[in-house]
């Protein structure tokens, strides 16, 4: 082995030479326009803005802003096509449509995860194993609903409800189009989707796929666009169901814009979840759960474990281990398939975490952060450890979406309940015990859409996802993620 290809650093620990994933072969449009009625349209105001790499800072392309205009064409279009096409196609004819986009995702699937990595900054590694495989699944599987509705529901009857209006975030950019274009798809309905301003080159690069699948023009159109955009389609009184995942803050804006009349919504929005584990736990695997569930992906999971509790028995052995880990992370260029913690998002959530940091330091609580160094240019952040922080610091209250972790100790398995669930959120948690009863009676009490026991962010097609409290309502993914797409 060659001295360049595995080094020591001054930490006295293994360093990788390079391994970047090759981008030769993405070709990006320097301009991309909008995805209206099975064709790209210039927007009506000739209105466009940029995309950048938030590793590099480098402009990636160009990308329309849809003004309320477009937006009526977009909801015109997915009208027209419900009313005319997609409605009376028999729902196996409408299945082998979603099969055949799931068998085209997976075709292009380095294309997509490269993009999804340059243009969000997440690891390659995630979105080569975890974003792209998961976004042509959740496709695959709805696919096989399409025309076992009446089995699925049986005697009720479902039908469609009409045009559905989808608006997605920034972390996980083509598997959250995934979430919500294919159970709207197999349940009869058509699509408006806006994804997010920072990461639309993947949900674009879709819609070139949905166009070459033949996908009858209009049943799905995906439109650019800022906040104003969402806010278009939101309040367009032909939608007949929003779906939005993103902050509390605009849940909570769309929940009161649409309310009085009778469009069905879900809301998926932000969490604090606690991982909490027990001093019967195996050590070694939580220390790696919690590693997953809050430094890989930069904490850029609404479900990420952003509350750590340790019983106090192990709370030294564990964060003396939880550190040694931290420190073999590898923080940096997103392409490069060596690196665990790629680039924060944007400019705006990168200032948003380091202002939480500051924030916990002022708190009183212990700060400690790898001793890694990170890129001079690009928006990165060094996995951060607070010890020593209580329940009532606003760096355990609220989502800070980055690498951060607070962590507390418990005694007892009341107090921890408590504290876990004390809090505005409640999408999911994580237990870490050797006792099944355990887990059984904390899954019981938690107030939390998910728990995982003796794992992390674990996520599958089949199993249902979403929160309770601030965390939003409506669940998708599963059987039960049909639901919110149907009437009975
Ligand atoms: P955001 O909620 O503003 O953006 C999410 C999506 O909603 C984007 O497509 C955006 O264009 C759209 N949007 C914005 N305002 C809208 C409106 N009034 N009506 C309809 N659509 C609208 O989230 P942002 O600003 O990107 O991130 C802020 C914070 O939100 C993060 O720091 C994080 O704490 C949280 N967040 C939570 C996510 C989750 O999955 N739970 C995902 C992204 C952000
Ligand atoms: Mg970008």
């Amino acid at each position: 082995m060659s001295k360049t290809e595995h080094t020591l650093d001054l930490m006295g620990n293994w360093t990788y030479a390079p391994a970047p994933e090759d981008s030769k072969h993405i070709k990006l449009n320097k301009k991309y326009d909008l995805f209206i009625g099975g064709k790209f349209v210039k927007p009506g105001k000739g209105k466009y803005f940029d995309t950048f790499s938030p590793s590099t800072e480098e402009k990636l392309a160009e990308v329309a802003e849809a003004e309320e205009k477009d937006v009526d064409l977009a909801v015109k279009a997915a009208r027209n096509a419900y009313e005319k096409v997609w409605k009376k196609m028999p729902a196996k004819e409408r299945a082998k449509y979603i099969f055949r986009i799931a068998r085209m995702i997976q075709e292009r699937s380095r294309e997509l995860a490269v993009i999804e990595s340059m243009d969000g900054g997440k690891p390659i590694r995630e979105s080569r194993d975890i974003d792209v495989p998961l976004a042509a699944n959740h496709f695959f599987y709805y696919a096989g609903w399409a025309d076992k509705l009446e089995y699925a529901f049986p005697g009720r009857n479902p039908t469609s409800l009409g045009v559905a209006g989808q608006i997605i975030p920034w972390n996980f950019p083509l598997l959250m189009a995934a979430w919500k274009i294919a159970p709207a798809l197999a349940t009869g309905n058509t699509v408006v989707l806006k994804p997010a301003e920072t990461t639309p080159l993947t949900a674009l690069k879709l819609a070139e796929i949905i166009q070459e699948s033949g996908l009858p023009d209009g049943v799905v159109n995906i439109i650019t666009g800022f906040g104003k955009t969402g806010a278009a389609i939101v309040n367009h009184p032909d939608v007949n169901k929003v779906a939005f995942t993103g902050s509390t803050d605009v849940g909570k804006l769309i929940q009161k814009s649409i309310a009085g009349t009778d469009k069905k919504i879900t809301l998926e929005l932000g969490g604090k979840a606690a991982n909490i584990v027990f001093e019967d736990a195996p050590i070694d695997q939580a220390v790696e759960g919690i590693v997953n569930g809050i430094f890989f992906n930069q904490g850029h999971v609404c479900c990420a474990g952003s509350r750590l509790f340790v019983q106090e028995g192990i709370a030294n052995e564990l964060i003396r281990k939880l550190k040694d880990r931290m420190e073999t992370l590898i923080v940096g260029n997103p392409l490069d398939k060596n690196t665990d913690v790629g680039a924060i998002n944007s400019k705006e959530q990168l200032d948003k975490i380091n202002h939480y940091i500051k924030l916990g330091v002022n708190e009183g609580a212990d700060l400690f952060q790898s001793s890694c160094a990170i890129p001079k240019k690009g928006y990165f952040c060094k996995p951060t450890l607070f010890l020593h922080a209580s329940q009532s610091h606003r760096i355990v209250q609220e989502e800070i979406f980055g690498p951060v972790l607070a962590v507390q100790t418990f005694r007892t398995i009341e107090e921890v309940i408590e504290k876990a669930n004390n809090i505005p959120y409640g999408l999911s948690a994580g237990v870490w015990t050797d006792k099944g009863s355990k887990i059984f009676n904390m899954t019981g009490k938690l107030r939390a859409g998910v728990v995982w026991a003796n794992t992390y962010n674990k996520f599958d097609p089949t199993s249902p996802f979403g929160g309770y409290k601030e965390s939003g309502f409506g669940r998708e993914g599963g059987l039960h993620g049909l639901m919110p797409y149907l009437k009975f």
